[in-house]
Parts: structure tokens; sequence; C-alpha cells
């Protein structure tokens, strides 16, 4: 393992299953730890939408050895891991793609999952928490919650992909979201050219 602090990634049940693979191997590829947690949904959503039924398919996914190098797994149960503490040193943290009933426990500090308690002690550390849910259309509970985490200092970046790079397929709009996720924690990529004016 890396001496670099590892990055806390969520994984939860909204529709977006292919964002988290990308992004999972994206940070890897970049040399970046990676705290991991699935929530049970999570889990559930990876299967249905991208064909990977555990956490060990997961894995092939992204690629045994960087895996080997890069990933620790948590179990989202255990709120004795290190995320869940304030004294474990993290480069922040992302929950990707992250569901509305996640974004609500977050948002009112649940902390009944390690997804939820990570969350609140990266915010309560003043660290890096960027979360990008997907639900449409949204209501003003949802809307309200993601105004109080933008006022707790989480930046919300719906996974909402733009169209002015002229995507071919949907693994650019998929990179389009994963790009601008690794922008907030400063990892270069090299698929999404930076937009130069026309
Ligand atoms: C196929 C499927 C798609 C879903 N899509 C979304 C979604 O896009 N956004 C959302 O907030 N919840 C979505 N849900 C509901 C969440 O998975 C559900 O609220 C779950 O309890 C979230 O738990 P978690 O945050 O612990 O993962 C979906 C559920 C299923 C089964």
């Amino acid at each position: 393992m890396s001496a670099v602090p590892p990055i806390v990634f969520g994984i939860t049940g909204a529709s977006g299953a292919p964002y988290a693979v990308r992004l999972l191997k994206a940070l890897t590829a970049a040399h970046r730890p990676v705290s991991l947690i699935v929530s049970k949904y999570g889990m559930r959503l990876l299967a249905t939408e991208s064909g990977i039924e555990s956490i060990d398919a997961l894995r092939d996914a992204v690629g045994i050895d960087a895996w080997a190098s890069y990933v620790e797994v948590f179990s989202n149960d255990d709120r004795g891991a290190p995320p869940a503490s304030g004294s474990a040193r993290t480069a922040g943290m992302v929950v990707c793609p992250c569901s509305m009933g996640t974004l609500s426990a977050i948002a009112v500090g649940a902390s009944r999952s390690l997804i939820e308690r990570a969350a609140d002690v990266t915010l309560k550390e003043r660290r890096k928490l960027i979360l990008v849910p997907r639900e449409t259309p949204l209501s003003a509970i949802h809307l309200g919650n993601m105004l109080r985490l933008a006022r707790a200092g989480a930046v919300v970046m719906p996974a909402s992909p733009g169209f002015y790079h002229q995507p071919k397929q949907i693994a650019d709009l998929v990179d389009f979201v994963v790009a601008r996720v690794l922008d907030q924690f400063g990892v270069e990529q090299n698929f999404v050219a930076r937009w130069k004016g026309q």
C-alpha cells in the first residue's frame, strides 16, 4: 500500500454503476489508494447495470494487480473501520453514485452505515466530500438535502454529462462525469480533452 492517504470511495444504490467502475479504474490507474465501501444496493446496481455480481467480480473488472496495489475493501456494516474515525488520514471521500437515501442520511448526520459515518467524518474534518447523485425529477426534499450538504462543505455534482464534446458512445458520457470527479481530487486523466473554446 502507498504512503499517500486513501480516497474513501462509497458506491451506493443509485443508477450509475458504470460511473463507479470507471472511476475506480481511473483512480487505481493514477496510483491513488482507495478505501472502498459498497452498500447492499450499490452491489445490486453493479449487478443490474454492469453485470458485476460480487466484490471479486468488481476486482476482476478493475484489474487484479491494480486492485491488490491500491484497493482496500471495508464492510458497510463496520462502523469501527478506519474511515469511521477522523484520526485515520484520508484524501477525502467520494460517493459515486450517491442514492437519495444515502444523501439524505449524510445531510442529517445519521451515520447508520460506514459510508454514512465516513461521509460525516469527512465533513467534520473539513476534508473534500464529493457526492454524485442520480435522480430525476428532484423533490423539494432532495433539493433541500443537497443545499444543506453544499452549505456544509460537500461538493454535489450530479451525474449529468455534457454533450459539447460530442460523445459517440455511452463510455464517452461516463468518462465525462468521471473526469469531472477526478478534477475535484486533482487527479490528471487523458481520456476527456479539456474545453479550449470553439
Ligand atoms: C434498479 C434500481 C435503480 C435505482 N435507482 C436509483 C436512483 O437512480 N437514485 C436513487 O436515489 N435511488 C435509486 N434506487 C433506490 C435505492 O437503491 C434505494 O433507495 C436503496 O435503499 C439505497 O440504499 P443505499 O443508499 O444504502 O445504497 C434504485 C433501486 C433499484 C433497485
